[in-house]
């Protein structure tokens, strides 16, 4: 049994996003997904249309996703590895140029997946800002 965890908000969920858990599910046997709670997204200046409890509800229902947790900081990463026994961290590869969590591979695979183009949820917040 390979398992395999990623992380993201998933709000107003997209394509992208599918594709993503898709993707991130054939990278092994069970997915586990960290969705951000409202409390981390304000730390970091952003605020979700539908808040933890909608969006985990949500991701919870994806045919690829086995089990949602809570992402509540920076730091848990390390910490969910050990917990649920994760042999691949899939991230997007918005992160791929970056080298702030090249310590995970001390414990796990580390894998960048790449985005889909041409849609994010800002994308569509701002597309339909003037909307209705
Ligand atoms: N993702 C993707 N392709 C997209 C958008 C998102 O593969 N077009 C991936 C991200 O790389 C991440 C996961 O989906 O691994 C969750 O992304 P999230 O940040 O929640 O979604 P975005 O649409 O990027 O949201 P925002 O615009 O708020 O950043």
């Amino acid at each position: 049994m390979r398992r395999v965890l990623t992380y993201g908000t998933f709000d107003l969920l997209h394509h992208g996003h599918i594709r993503l858990l898709k993707r991130a599910k054939a990278l092994g046997d069970y997915l586990v997904v960290a969705v951000s709670t409202d409390e981390f997204n304000a730390g970091k200046g952003k605020q979700s249309y539908h808040d933890y409890a909608l969006r985990k509800e949500i991701v919870e229902s994806i045919r690829y996703v086995d089990l949602v947790i809570p992402e509540e900081s920076w730091e848990q990463k390390a910490d969910d590895v050990k917990r649920y026994a994760i042999d691949v961290v899939a991230m997007g590869d918005d992160w791929a140029d970056s080298d702030r969590f090249d310590y995970l591979k001390e414990y796990c695979e580390l894998v960048f997946l790449p985005r889909t183009e041409g849609v994010s949820t800002t994308e569509i917040k701002e597309d339909l800002g003037g909307a209705g």
